[in-house]
């Protein structure tokens, strides 16, 4: 580093001040290198430090290249004129048609993100096709179903039938897209899918979203009452009041498997189409949600989404254990999801 910071100061001071030059002159070069090293150092040290720990921005740099290289392979998502067996596309026979897959994990904003996605007039992402077990009981089974929705044969309220321009899915990490990767990627080469990755950044705040939705759904089991029912403002209080308690001694090591399990999955799909995307990003920045419809080739609607949002607010409100939480992740790369607002 004394290194870069001696090539500086020459590099700057062969800006030779004129002869006859005040001292003020040289001493805002002189302010100037120092100001310069002090900049080159703080980069450097902010690289040695993402080079020393582990974390999902790792993932997303190491990522980067063939994520660029996904969407360089073709600029535009290839085109199809599906026949369906069970009607007529009629006057849009002649419209062509992407197809696509969102590929998630449970809280992620994937509800929200697909409602969106489905207000465009010409967008049919049918849902999570894959939580039922006979689907994806075998990968022969994953295939003919994938056919099905490709041919446009696939029926949900989210199905915009003959005038579909984009046509999908959505498909949770859990439901045999892991398992049966190899098969299920050749598919999506051989028949031109383009795949949207959705994930969350701050892995913190989609614990906290997990244990509460499955504290909810345990509730919901324990007297039978629907989340959309709520009968009583306290039951009411009860559910929104619950903060989970957060397992610190096993909370990094559940970090690392999350990222893994993220990695691994951009790895098995890095020969397909794709594009990654991250649910705070979408909620902050408007222009990513007109990427998206660019990454599809959809003529650009103003979308709009009924579902609200995951979870936000001051985290310290959501967790039980807040001081055990803070003090785990004290001085460690994850700390940063303790002070981001998503
Ligand atoms: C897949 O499962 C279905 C239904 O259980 C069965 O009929 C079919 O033979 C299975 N295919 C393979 C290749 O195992
Ligand atoms: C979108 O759908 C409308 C009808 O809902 C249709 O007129 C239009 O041609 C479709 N656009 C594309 C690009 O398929
Ligand atoms: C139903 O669940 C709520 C919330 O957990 C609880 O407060 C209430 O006592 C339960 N009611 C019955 C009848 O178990
Ligand atoms: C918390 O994590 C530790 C380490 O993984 C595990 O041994 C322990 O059983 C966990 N505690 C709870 C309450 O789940
Ligand atoms: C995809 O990942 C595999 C396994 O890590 C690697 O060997 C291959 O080079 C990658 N392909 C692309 C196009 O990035
Ligand atoms: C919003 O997203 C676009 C497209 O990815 C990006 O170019 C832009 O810098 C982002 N803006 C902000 C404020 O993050
Ligand atoms: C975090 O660690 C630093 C020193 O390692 C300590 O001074 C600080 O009080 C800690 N903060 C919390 C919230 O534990």
């Amino acid at each position: 580093m004394a290194e870069v910071i001696y090539l500086l100061n020459k590099d700057t001071l062969i800006v030779k001040p004129p002869k006859k030059s005040p001292l003020v002159y040289r001493m805002i070069v002189l302010a100037f290198s120092m100001f310069c090293g002090v900049y080159i150092c703080s980069v450097c040290l902010k690289q040695i430090s993402r080079h020393t720990k582990p974390s999902l921005m790792d993932i997303q740099i190491t990522e980067e290249p063939s994520e660029r290289h996904g969407v360089k392979q073709s600029d535009k998502p290839s085109i199809h004129y599906p026949k369906p067996k069970t009607f007529s596309r009629a006057e849009c026979a002649d419209n062509p048609v992407r197809y696509f897959v969102i590929v998630s994990t449970q809280r992620s904003g994937s509800g929200w993100f697909e409602t969106l996605l489905n207000s465009h007039a010409n967008v049919s992402s049918n849902g999570e096709i894959f939580s039922l077990l006979n689907r994806r009981k075998n990968v022969s089974l994953i295939l003919q179903t994938l056919d099905k929705v490709y041919n446009l044969d696939w029926f949900s309220s989210a199905s915009k039938n003959e005038c579909s321009a984009a046509v999908g899915f959505k498909w949770m990490l859990n439901q045999g897209v892991m398992d049966h990767h190899v098969e299920i990627a050749q598919y999506f080469t051989r028949r031109q899918v383009s795949v949207i990755f959705l994930f969350r950044r701050n892995l913190l705040r989609h614990m906290v979203s997990v244990l509460a939705n499955s504290y909810d759904r345990y509730a919901k089991l324990l007297n039978g009452t629907h989340k959309s029912h709520v009968h009583s403002p306290q039951e009411a209080a009860v559910l929104l009041g619950y903060k989970p308690l957060i397992n610190s001694s096993s909370l990094i090591s559940d970090f690392k498997e999350m990222e893994k399990k993220v990695s691994k999955v951009l790895t098995y799909y890095n020969t397909t189409r794709h594009i990654v995307l991250y649910y705070e990003d979408l909620m902050k920045n408007w222009t990513k949600v007109k990427e998206v419809q660019e990454f599809l080739s959809l003529p650009t609607m103003d979308l709009t989404s009924r579902q609200i949002k995951i979870h936000s607010g001051l985290l310290s409100d959501h967790i039980k254990n807040w001081d055990e939480v803070l003090k785990t992740l004290n001085g460690t790369s994850y700390e940063r999801f303790i002070h981001a607002d998503y």
